[in-house]
C-alpha cells in the first residue's frame, strides 16, 4: 500500500472515532445537539467515508484499470486539502454556531472550498486512470 493510502485509511479511521464521540455527546446534551450536527454529519461522511473510499479507491482502481494512477502529485495536494478542510468546517460551523460571527463563516466558506477542490482532484484523478478493460 502507498503511503498516501494509509494516510488515508488512517485519518478515516480517526474521523470515525471522533464523529461517534461527537454523536454520543450530542445525545447526552440533546438541547445542544443542533450545534454540533453538521460536524457530526461531516466527520462521518467527508471523514470516515470519504476518506476510507480515498485511500482504497487510489490503490485499487489503477489496479482495476492495468496503469497507475494519472498523477502521485496530485494525490498529496489532495489529501491536505481534504484534510485541512474538513478540519476546519467541523472546527467553524461548530463555532459559528455557537456564535455568528462573521470571521467564523468566512473560516467555514473557505474550509469549504478547501474541502470542494478536493473532491474535484479526487473526481479529475481518477477520471484520467480509469479506462475500459481490454
Ligand atoms: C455511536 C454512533 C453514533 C451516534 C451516537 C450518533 C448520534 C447522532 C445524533 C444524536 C444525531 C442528531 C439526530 C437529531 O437530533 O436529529 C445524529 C445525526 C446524524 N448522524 Fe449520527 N450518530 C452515530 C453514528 C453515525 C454514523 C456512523 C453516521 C454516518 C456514517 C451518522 C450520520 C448521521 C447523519 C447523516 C445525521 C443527520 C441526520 C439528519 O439530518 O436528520 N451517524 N447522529
Ligand atoms: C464540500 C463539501 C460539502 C459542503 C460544503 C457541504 C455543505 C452542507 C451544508 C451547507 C449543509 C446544510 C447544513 C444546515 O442545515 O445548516 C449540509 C448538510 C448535509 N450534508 Fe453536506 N456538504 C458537503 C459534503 C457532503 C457530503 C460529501 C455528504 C454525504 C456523503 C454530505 C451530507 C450532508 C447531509 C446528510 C446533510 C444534512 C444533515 C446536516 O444538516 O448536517 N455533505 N451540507
Amino acid at each position: 500500500m502507498s503511503h498516501w493510502t494509509v494516510w488515508f485509511i488512517r485519518m478515516s479511521l480517526i474521523y470515525f472515532f471522533l464523529a461517534t464521540l461527537l454523536g454520543l455527546l450530542m445525545l447526552l446534551w440533546p438541547g445542544q445537539g443542533w450545534i454540533y450536527l453538521p460536524s457530526h454529519t461531516h466527520l462521518n461522511l467527508l471523514g470516515w467515508m470519504c476518506m476510507m473510499i480515498y485511500g482504497v479507491g487510489y490503490h485499487i482502481l489503477p489496479r482495476f484499470s492495468g496503469k497507475p494512477i494519472f498523477s502521485e502529485t496530485l494525490i498529496v495536494v489532495q489529501f491536505w486539502l481534504a484534510n485541512l478542510g474538513l478540519v476546519g468546517m467541523s472546527v467553524f460551523w461548530g463555532l459559528y454556531r455557537l456564535n455568528a460571527q462573521g470571521l467564523f463563516q468566512g473560516m467555514l466558506l473557505l474550509s469549504a472550498i478547501a474541502e470542494t477542490l478536493a473532491i474535484f482532484l479526487f473526481v479529475y484523478n481518477i477520471l484520467r486512470t480509469v479506462k475500459p478493460a481490454g
